[in-house]
């Protein structure tokens, strides 16, 4: 790189006061003003020259340009996310140089970084549904496979899963970002320096330790976040770094429960295996984690998070409740409960002697029966006639005489307010 290029790098990082207006062109790009800096550069909100569409664009520091071999790691690894089309992963269009200024180009999120977000409490249901977005964009990147260069790359790892780097946008789009991008492979103490401390929180002691890195590193790093986003704080936090680096080694954090006894316990398992020291005792799919969270939301709002998401944003209202399982045991004990009260009232009703009904006849006569429905009843005496179940409201009543087969007519039928007892008054006989 010229001295000249030098400069032009230079100018760039210094006249981008952050949120003031700039007006520097970058290959085909008008920087317009910057919106952030990490620590591999610094990134701008930019408007493509030719389709005049606006991007985000990210200028790499000067001294990680300088280094050649992090350039081709730069390239190969945008160049292979660049393949990505998922609606929960910020696309990449391009990267150029441009006078010594390496670059790259990609989708403006309007929107905020969840590390804004976790500036105050979110609710649960919130925290879950951004982590199953995540878990979205996971699932098609690390069954992604990808030809660069006649060779085939699968396996794709995130490795820099972290609250910068999910982004959700203001109509409530969850977009990882980041992906695999410029980053050192090995973890050095000349690498742990600036922003790149905010980033060992998260990491997996296998990442910490320089060892091979798969999908469950961004199982372990997911899990993190998701501790985070309950608890307000990070399992692995604090100092001094050394000290972070050893609890992260020995798996040393408080556990969900004791900082919040009430949470549901399924919401506590769910991170405790995410994060677990032992990649082998992890999730050992993005997918397995997802189905967890999935299960413990209403399916209405699985089916449409953004809305939940734009809505929490926009007025910042818990609307959503996680199915808990005590709620799920108490709605089991009141099914299982009722089924028995039923299942007894038959049963009582079933083995209930019958209940009798009275009807009274007024008649001195012997030999009467009653008729109620076609169906006849003897007199047990003169004036009783006891009748099993009868229904409420008398259809077809009358009175029978069987001495002399005549039908007892012009009967004055009086029923009393619990219709147990029927008077039948007889006026005139046949
Ligand atoms: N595609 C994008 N659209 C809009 N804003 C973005 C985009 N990418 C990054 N940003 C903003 O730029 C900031 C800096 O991003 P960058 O990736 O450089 O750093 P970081 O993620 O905070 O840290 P690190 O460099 O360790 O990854 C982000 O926090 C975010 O606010
Ligand atoms: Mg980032």
């Amino acid at each position: 790189m010229g001295s000249h290029d030098k400069e032009k790098t230079m100018v760039i990082q210094q006249v981008s006061d952050k949120g003031n207006d700039i007006d520097c062109i970058i290959g085909e790009y008008t920087l317009l003003k910057e919106i952030g800096r990490g620590a591999m550069g610094v990134v701008y909100k930019a408007r493509h020259t030719g389709l005049e569409s606006i991007r985000a664009v990210k200028v790499l520091a000067q001294d990680l340009a300088k280094k050649d071999e992090f350039l081709r790691r730069f390239e190969r690894e945008a160049k292979i996310a660049s393949n990505f089309q998922h609606p929960n992963i910020v696309t990449i269009h391009d990267i150029g140089a441009n006078e010594g200024a390496h670059y790259i180009s990609m989708e403006y999120v309007d929107g905020v970084t969840l590390k804004e977000i976790l500036e105050r409490k979110i609710p649960l249901s919130i925290a879950l549904l951004i982590i199953l977005e995540v878990c979205k964009a996971l699932e098609y990147v690390h069954d992604k496979k990808i030809t660069y260069r006649g060779e085939m790359y699968g396996d794709i790892v995130h490795r820099d899963i972290k609250p910068a780097n999910i982004m959700v946008t203001h109509m409530g789009n969850v977009k990882l970002t980041d992906f695999g991008i410029a980053r050192p492979v090995n973890i050095t103490d000349e690498t742990i320096t600036g922003t790149m401390i905010g980033t060992i929180s998260y990491m997996s002691p296998e990442q910490l330790n320089g060892q091979a890195v798969d999908r469950r590193t961004d199982i372990y790093s997911l899990g993190v976040v998701l501790y985070e986003m309950i608890t307000c704080q990070k399992p692995f936090g604090g100092e001094p770094i050394t000290k972070v680096i050893q609890n992260i080694a020995s798996g040393n954090y408080l556990p969900l429960q004791r900082l919040l006894p009430s949470l549901p316990k399924k919401v506590s398992a769910i991170v405790s295996k995410a994060i677990d020291m032992d990649k082998n005792k992890r999730y050992q799919n993005i997918s397995d984690m997802a189905n967890d969270i999935c299960n413990l939301l209403p399916q209405e709002i699985v089916s449409v998070p953004e809305k939940a998401i734009a809505d929490y944003l926009k007025n910042g209202a818990a609307i959503l409740v996680v199915k808990e399982r005590k709620k799920g045991r108490l709605l089991l004990i009141i099914g299982v409960v009722g089924l028995l009260i039923m299942l007894l009232a038959a049963a009582m009703k079933m083995f209930a002697p019958t209940k009798l009904c009275n009807i009274v006849v007024n008649t001195d006569m012997t030999g009467i029966q009653v008729e109620l429905d076609g169906q006849r009843f003897s007199a047990e005496d003169k004036t009783y006639v006891l009748i099993p179940d009868v229904p409420k409201g008398i259809h077809a009543l009358r009175v029978v005489s069987i001495n002399d087969k005549t039908r007892l007519k012009e009967q004055k039928i009086e029923v009393d307010e619990t219709f147990e007892i029927v008077r039948v008054k007889l006026l005139e006989e046949e």
